[in-house]
Order: structure tokens, then C-alpha cells, then sequence
């Protein structure tokens, strides 16, 4: 019989909820983007976070099952990590309808389920593969050998990708969010205008640190303004763009090709750039890596990807009970606390 998993994410940005049947049939997909809310600050505020979603998402939800005239059969619910107030609206709402509805609950790693959202396009996953997750709170590679055993390969040391990319944005008067916002001005600009560092490219592992490079540009701009020689915006940006990307990609294909690995798979807000993608899909054609890149709307923060996560986990044997808590430094590849499941 077929199972329809509400899914219920909360935790950044976004109040989101799903249906999706049997782990890849997309039914309904509702995301309400606090990314107004956020502008004025350059970056999500956390207590502005958590209210949101308490006002946003009952009727989410709502939206997401209209039409559907009968409750789920499975509520799937991200528990970490994310922003704590955040992740507590999600897991409170989650455990109220599973208990009024008497249906079973089960948790789901936001990460896990970015680096899993493209079976919603493919309608199978082929295991192993290794995912590249890219978003305004983490950077990671890792290699994925199932619903229950993902590794991470590396990650950054410091600042996320689109953490870098909203921050060099803010300094640059591109605004927020950044990543947007430099992948549209940068396609004006030249990438080889200002040669930022490459930072960690030849590190031996496969992290990252984007930390370094968000202050050489903002060295850079303020020497360039001190001697009045200041280029223009878009290629400053093209040029940033670049020097982050390159080592993304040059490692994403390095880490595949050392753990033998046949396929990449990306995911995260990051995702959505058109330089990674076009530059992603060169670099695993030349080196015979299959890669499967998620329409736009399931790379960013959405509900869809955390009910077919929850589904494949349900599937697992995984269960959640009432005492669920939220971890927010909750990391990709760990067990959900004991306890948590039953
Ligand atoms: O996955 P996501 O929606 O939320 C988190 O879990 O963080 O990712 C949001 C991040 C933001 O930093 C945003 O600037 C970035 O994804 N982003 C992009 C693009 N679209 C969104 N970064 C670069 N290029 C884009 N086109
Ligand atoms: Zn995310």
C-alpha cells in the first residue's frame, strides 16, 4: 500500500511542508521564504527565525495537504541541524499532529536529506555516490552508501559557501542573499580581474576554508579605493565567484575519483549557481563522472526532500517517539541520538 509522508522542515529560513508518496512521488511542495524578514539584517536573525515560523507554519501545512482530503500515513520532520528556536517549531507541530493523528513520526537530518533530495527527480537512488552540499550553513562532502551510512569525505574549516557568498555580497552592495545576487552580477564580470587565493587547493584533504577569501576581497577594496583605482563591481564578484569555485569543483572530483566513486550528486541553496553547475558538469564529463544536479527548487531549503528522506528512513526501520528533541550541530553521517528512536 502506498505511504504519504507529510514532511516538515523549519530549520533555517524557510517554513516548509510536502506530501510525497512513497519516497519519490511529489504531491505538494509549500515554501513560505522569510527572506524579507532577513534583508535589512544581511543575514537570518534567529529570534525573527523562530516567530516566523510559528506564524507560517499551520497554514503551510494546511496548503500542503489541501486537496488531499484523508492525513498522511507518516510525518517526517528535520531535527537538526539548524537553528535551535527554528528546529523546536518543526518538532513541536510534528509531534502534536502524529499524536492527534496516531501516526508514527520519524527524524530526519536536514544534511541527509539535501544530499538525498535528487531521487525526487530520479525516482531511484544507485548507491555509492558521493553528494556535494553547499548552502548558507554548510559546505561537505560525502560519501553516500545508503539511507544509514553516509561519511563525510570533508568540509569547511570555517565559513559555509553561501555564507561567503552572502557576506562578500553585503560588502560589495549586492545584497541579500548574496549568492543570487553575484551569480546574476558576476556573469557581466571577468573572472580573471582580481586573482583571489585558491585557498586549501592543494591541501591533500578535501576541506575547505572560505574564511580567508572573504577578507582578501574586502582588503582588496579597500586598497583599491585608498589608491581610487577600483574595478568594477561585477568582475570583483566574478572574480570571488571563481576563486571559490574553482576549488570546489577541483575537490568534488578529486574526492569521487579517490574513493572510486562513479557519481556526484549536489545539493544545498549553493547548488542553484549556474557557474558550479556549468562548471561541475565539465569537470565530471572530462573525468567520466555521472552527476545528477536537483531542479533549483529542491536544492534550496524544502519540505519535498525531507518527507523522502523520512520515507527511505521509515522504510530503514527508523521511528521516533514523542520525547523527539532538535539537535542543531547535529552532523552528517551521525546516529540521531539514542533514545530518539524506537
Ligand atoms: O540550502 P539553503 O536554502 O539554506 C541553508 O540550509 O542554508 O541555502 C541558502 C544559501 C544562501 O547562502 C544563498 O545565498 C545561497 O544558498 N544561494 C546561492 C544561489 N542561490 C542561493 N549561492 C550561489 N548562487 C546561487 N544562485
Ligand atoms: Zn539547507
Amino acid at each position: 500500500m502506498a505511504v504519504q509522508v507529510l514532511g516538515i522542515e523549519t530549520s533555517c529560513d524557510e517554513s516548509s511542508a510536502s506530501l510525497v508518496r512513497d519516497g519519490t512521488g511529489l504531491i505538494s511542495n509549500v515554501v513560505a521564504s522569510q527572506v524579507d524578514l532577513h534583508r535589512d539584517y544581511g543575514g537570518v536573525v534567529p529570534e525573527i527565525a523562530a516567530r516566523a515560523h510559528v506564524e507560517s507554519i499551520i497554514p503551510v501545512i494546511s496548503e500542503a495537504l489541501a486537496g488531499v482530503g484523508e492525513r498522511p500515513d507518516l510525518i517526517a520532520v528535520t531535527v537538526g541541524p539548524g537553528l535551535v528556536g527554528s528546529l523546536v517549531v518543526g518538532i513541536s507541530v510534528a509531534k502534536g499532529l502524529a499524536w492527534s493523528w496516531d501516526v508514527p513520526l520519524v527524524a530526519v537530518n536536514h544534511l541527509e536529506a539535501h544530499a538525498m533530495a535528487t531521487v525526487l527527480e530520479s525516482n531511484a537512488l544507485e548507491y555509492p555516490f558521493l553528494a556535494l552540499v553547499v548552502s548558507g550553513g554548510h559546505t561537505v562532502l560525502a560519501e553516500v552508501r545508503g539511507v544509514d551510512d553516509m561519511e563525510i569525505v570533508g568540509e569547511t574549516l570555517d565559513d559555509a559557501l553561501g555564507e561567503a557568498y552572502d557576506k562578500v555580497s553585503m560588502y560589495l552592495g549586492l545584497g541579500y542573499p548574496g549568492g543570487p545576487a553575484i551569480d546574476r552580477v558576476s556573469a557581466e564580470g571577468r573572472s580573471d580581474a582580481v586573482p583571489f587565493p585558491r585557498a586549501m587547493m592543494k591541501s591533500g584533504d578535501f576541506n575547505f576554508s572560505l574564511s580567508g577569501l572573504k577578507t582578501a576581497v574586502i582588503r582588496f577594496m579597500q586598497k583599491a579605493k585608498r589608491e581610487g583605482d577600483v574595478p568594477a563591481t561585477a568582475d570583483v564578484a566574478s572574480s570571488f565567484q571563481a576563486a571559490a569555485l574553482e576549488v570546489v569543483v577541483v575537490k568534488t572530483v578529486d574526492a569521487a575519483l579517490e574513493r572510486g566513486l562513479r557519481k556526484v550528486v549536489m545539493g544545498g541553496g549553493v547548488a542553484c549557481n549556474s557557474v558550479l553547475r556549468r562548471w561541475l558538469a565539465e569537470a565530471c564529463e572530462e573525468n567520466g563522472l555521472a552527476l545528477a544536479q536537483p531542479s533549483p527548487s529542491l536544492c534550496t531549503d524544502n519540505a519535498a526532500m525531507v518527507a523522502s528522506l523520512g520515507y527511505f528512513r521509515y522504510k530503514a526501520g527508523h521511528r521516533s517517539g514523542l520525547e523527539l528533541d532538535v539537535y542543531p550541530n547535529l552532523r552528517l553521517g551521525a546516529t540521531i541520538p539514542r533514545g530518539q528512536e524506537g
